[in-house]
């Protein structure tokens, strides 16, 4: 029912058309837009045209999410769950008991989303995307940086296209739209000790679609990618980043993306803070090479090539 209402988001259905489709009666498809009212989805009726998916609906949802799936991207087996405590450590726990490349896990609230180094993303129930992709890649474990900086091209484009603003990258998983974060990526793996291969790769991919009220310590530096006004559809753009990352991944090998993550770039040429050990260290970030480490330049003439570090950019003092 909710995969023929998503296939005509916006457009009347006609009721009887629905019951012939699902081989049921007129009165039981009226059951089941009660049901779905009652989950929040927000479904118009008319006694000549029939039923539809009002176009503001945003409840994710695998029926929601399929319809836009494109190319490689269609094999994807979307799990949608209301709230969850991480995407990422339950797609972790599915991963190490076998499951297949191509599960994506996502969740409209996480209660303990975490990002790098430890910290916590904020996941608030309605307002972002919480995801998880499953990937089984031949990649060595300390080449899987590439992984997060692929995902991170792939998602800034797609929001770039949905969302209709400029999206900048942070070395090393931060993406930026008019100085603010408004989304990061976390990539975690599982090696396989006796060749140095990923197990698995679990890439996270977390975006504020239309997040406000920030905590404190996180509110001069977080924004969302609807806050220029424009109405962004979760289901819609969830599907766009899957799309992007699924058609990106056989660039993986040849690293022919390493130049679009370059070209946005947010830090190159900037004066920056390397944060080691709880110090700031002031830098001039140079370059990003072919593995995606950062070469920084420190004030005494040293360079540096940092593959983990956490880094701030100078002047907008914001941290990560
Ligand atoms: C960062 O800010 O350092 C990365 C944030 C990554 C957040 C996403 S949301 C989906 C997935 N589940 C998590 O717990 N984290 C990632």
């Amino acid at each position: 029912m909710l995969a023929i209402l998503e296939a005509n988001r916006g457009r009347y259905v006609n009721g009887q058309y629905i019951a012939d489709k699902l081989s049921i009666t007129r009165s039981a498809v009226w059951k089941h837009i009660k049901q779905l009212r009652t989950e929040g989805y927000l479904i118009d009726s008319s006694p000549n045209k029939g039923y539809r998916l009002s176009a503001e609906n945003d409840i994710l949802t695998e029926q929601s999410i399929l319809p836009y799936l494109e190319g490689a991207a269609k094999n994807c087996r979307i799990e949608a769950r209301k709230s969850l405590p991480s995407t990422n450590t339950e797609l972790k726990k599915l991963a190490a008991c076998g499951e297949p490349e191509g599960k994506v896990l996502i969740a409209n609230e996480q209660t303990a989303g975490r990002g790098r180094m430890g910290r916590s993303f904020y996941s608030p129930a309605d307002s972002g995307i919480y995801m998880s992709v499953l990937l089984r890649p031949q990649l060595s474990a300390e080449k899987s940086v590439l992984l997060t900086t692929l995902a991170a091209v792939s998602a800034a484009k797609a929001i770039e296209q949905v969302c209709a603003v400029p999206v900048g990258i942070k070395w090393v998983n931060d993406l930026y739209c008019n100085d603010k974060k408004i989304a990061g990526i976390l990539t975690e793996g599982g090696i396989n000790l006796e060749n140095g291969l990923l197990e698995y790769a679990v890439v996270g991919i977390g975006v504020n679609v239309s997040t406000a009220d920030f905590p404190e310590e996180i509110k001069n530096t977080a924004g969302s990618v609807s806050a220029g006004g424009k109405q962004v559809s979760r289901p819609y753009l969830a599907a766009q980043i899957l799309n992007r990352l699924f058609a990106d991944l056989p660039k993986l090998e040849s690293k022919a993306f390493l130049h679009e993550y370059k070209a946005r770039s947010v830090v190159l040429g900037r004066e920056i803070f390397v944060i080691k050990n709880g110090m700031q260290i002031p830098a001039v970030a140079e370059d990003i090479d072919e593995n995606a480490a950062l070469l920084v330049r420190y004030a005494d003439g040293r360079t540096e090539k940092l593959s983990s570090y956490d880094i701030s950019i100078r002047h907008i003092g914001q941290k990560g």
